[in-house]
């Protein structure tokens, strides 16, 4: 008896599995994932993976990452990892990994919706990756909590995401990938995070870890990153594929130039808080938005975006300019100043910024110290002073931007905010951009946004306690304005302060007389929705009986 068997080639093989698929005709399947965009009959999916080919492969890699966790315990790592750095990874990868469920749960919604059984094998295969990249992610999550010296915050895993009110923001942000419609989602998350950002969330912020000593997150997160090429391909595929149909182009364009503004929105201030704000090494000779003209503007938006005009796609360039000139006149550095002065209000420890990060900051951006310096330096001095630091949080408060209700992020440019009324009440945005994306998906920005809203005259300390950020002792904050373990912070000093928090959305209304600013409080859940839910958004959960679109036919 022969022991080899003859292997089909890899092009035959996959020819073969795109037969595979069929349509049940005994019962009419429910549509989960209505879309706007017309499917053409052909598709390609340009990688053309099959089982065979792709375990072994996912095999070796996750070998090398498990082993390199095991070999960070032998060299103990952390003993010599910077602290900062270790707190801020808390965030960092609950956040991240959040965004894998979601890329998974996204390949679920393309499945479903895009009736194409050759790029439905390409998304198969993309969600396996996901599965693959939220295990290893949560696993090192674990692998922190056991070995790192303050643990504390992991402890309360993912359920921290909807409490701080800046992961709130990465939540919101990676809500696009599962929101909507299927084929939007597809561009947030594929065309755009994946294209894009993942180049600054997977390799640039892991060469900070290596900077600051760590192995074992960019072991972990450059084999994340090695499957995102097929994440791109599966993006472009399902471009292409839409946009052989003419009518679909007003969709692509506007779906597109949406999907670039929200991770802009969020991704900007998330890369560039962890790789500016969260280093102890000062080498990098890059800043962030160094690295940003290099990744975004030249690698995806200069040869990618820019050239799918010769396909008849117009992205508006305005878009990406306003985004560059947003980073270029302090985007992220304004909105930090806030973070840092609500600091009890997150699940990790914020250190103050220090002379060598004040002249590398300044050495990267000209004008930082004279601008954002003092703040910071009467973070660092009031550190240990409860009274004193209370002066700081009132100022904090009296500078303080409405948050944008569609991005989340600060409005931190007074003359580019803009509002409107809905429903009696007064949202407020960071810039025409994030309105636009409000009008034009009624029904996808809506309930209590606000994280300030739902706490507006509450005093400081009773807020901790409701976010739940205290230590086992019941009175320790997890979160510290520093990283030396000497003087911890407790709820009683935070009480000592009486400190009465206020939502800026709230004051901000009141003092420009429009309606309520407020996001609580209203009578139904989705009391903010334009006209009800059903007609804002007929093709979303909301929609019964035949307000749907029609379920798309199966092409073989
Ligand atoms: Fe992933
Ligand atoms: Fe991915
Ligand atoms: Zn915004």
């Amino acid at each position: 008896m022969s022991t080899t068997t003859r292997r089909r080639s890899i092009t035959k093989t996959h020819e073969r599995i795109s037969q595979l698929g069929w349509e049940p005709d005994y019962f009419q399947p429910a549509i989960k994932y209505p879309s706007r965009y017309k499917f053409p009959v052909k598709a390609k999916d340009p990688m053309k993976h099959i089982m065979r080919e792709y375990l072994p492969m996912e095999l070796e890699k996750d070998e090398r990452v498990y082993g390199g966790h095991d070999a960070a315990v032998r060299a103990e790592m952390t003993s010599k990892t910077g602290r900062r750095w270790m707190e801020i990874i808390k965030p960092y990868i609950v956040t991240t990994a959040y965004a894998e469920v979601a890329a998974g749960r996204c390949m679920s919604m393309l499945i479903d919706a895009i009736p194409n059984n050759e790029l439905r094998n390409g998304y198969h295969i993309q969600f396996v990756d996901e599965i693959r990249h939220t295990g290893m992610q949560m696993a090192l999550a674990r692998w922190y909590a056991k070995h790192v010296p303050d643990p504390s915050g992991w402890h309360l895993g993912p359920a921290t995401l909807a409490r701080d009110p800046g992961t709130q923001q990465a939540l919101n942000m990676l809500s696009h990938f599962i929101v909507g419609d299927p084929v939007q989602c597809a561009f947030t998350l594929q065309v755009v995070a994946e294209t894009a950002f993942t180049n600054i969330a997977f390799v640039a912020l892991p060469d900070v870890g290596a900077r600051n000593g760590d192995f074992t997150l960019p072991t972990t997160y450059l084999s994340v990153q090695s499957d995102e090429a097929r994440h791109i391909s599966n993006g472009y595929a399902t471009l292409l594929t839409v946009l052989q149909e003419d009518e679909n182009a007003p969709l692509i364009e506007r779906d597109l130039a949406q999907a670039w503004w929200i991770n802009h929105a969020y991704l900007d201030g998330f890369g560039s808080a962890i790789m500016e704000y969260s280093s102890d090494d000062r080498s990098d000779h890059e800043s962030y938005l160094d690295k940003w003209e290099r990744w975004i503007e030249n690698d995806w938006y200069r040869s990618y975006v820019l050239k799918l005009g010769k396909l008849g796609l117009n992205f508006p360039a305005e878009m990406f300019e306003r985004a560059h000139d947003r980073l270029r006149r302090g985007l992220v550095h304004k909105n930090m100043l806030g973070s840092a002065a609500f600091w009890m209000l997150h699940f990790w420890r914020t250190a103050p910024l220090e002379e060598r990060d004040f002249e590398w900051l300044e050495s990267k951006y000209p004008g930082w110290y004279e601008e954002y310096g003092p703040s910071w330096e009467a973070f660092r001095a009031t550190r240990d002073d409860p009274q004193q630091f209370k002066h700081l949080l009132e100022m904090a408060l009296e500078g303080a931007a409405p948050s944008c209700w569609v991005c989340l992020m600060g409005c931190v440019f007074p003359e580019e905010m803009c509002h409107r009324a809905v429903d009696g009440r007064t949202r407020f945005y960071c810039s025409k951009e994030c309105m636009w994306l409000d009008e034009s998906n009624p029904g996808r920005y809506v309930g209590d946004r606000n994280f300030f809203d739902r706490y507006h005259d509450w005093e400081l300390s009773d807020v901790v306690r409701d976010i739940g950020f205290v230590r086992p002792d019941g009175k320790t904050l997890i979160a510290q304005p520093h990283i030396d373990g000497d003087r911890m912070w407790t709820l009683d000093d935070i009480r000592g302060m009486d400190f009465h928090v206020k939502s800026a959305n709230i004051t901000t209304a009141e003092k420009l007389g429009l309606p309520n600013g407020s996001s609580v409080g209203l009578e139904s859940p989705n009391g903010h929705i334009d006209g009800g839910l059903r007609e804002a958004a007929p093709w979303g959960n909301g929609a019964t009986g035949n307000g749907g679109a029609q379920r798309a036919e199966v092409q073989h």
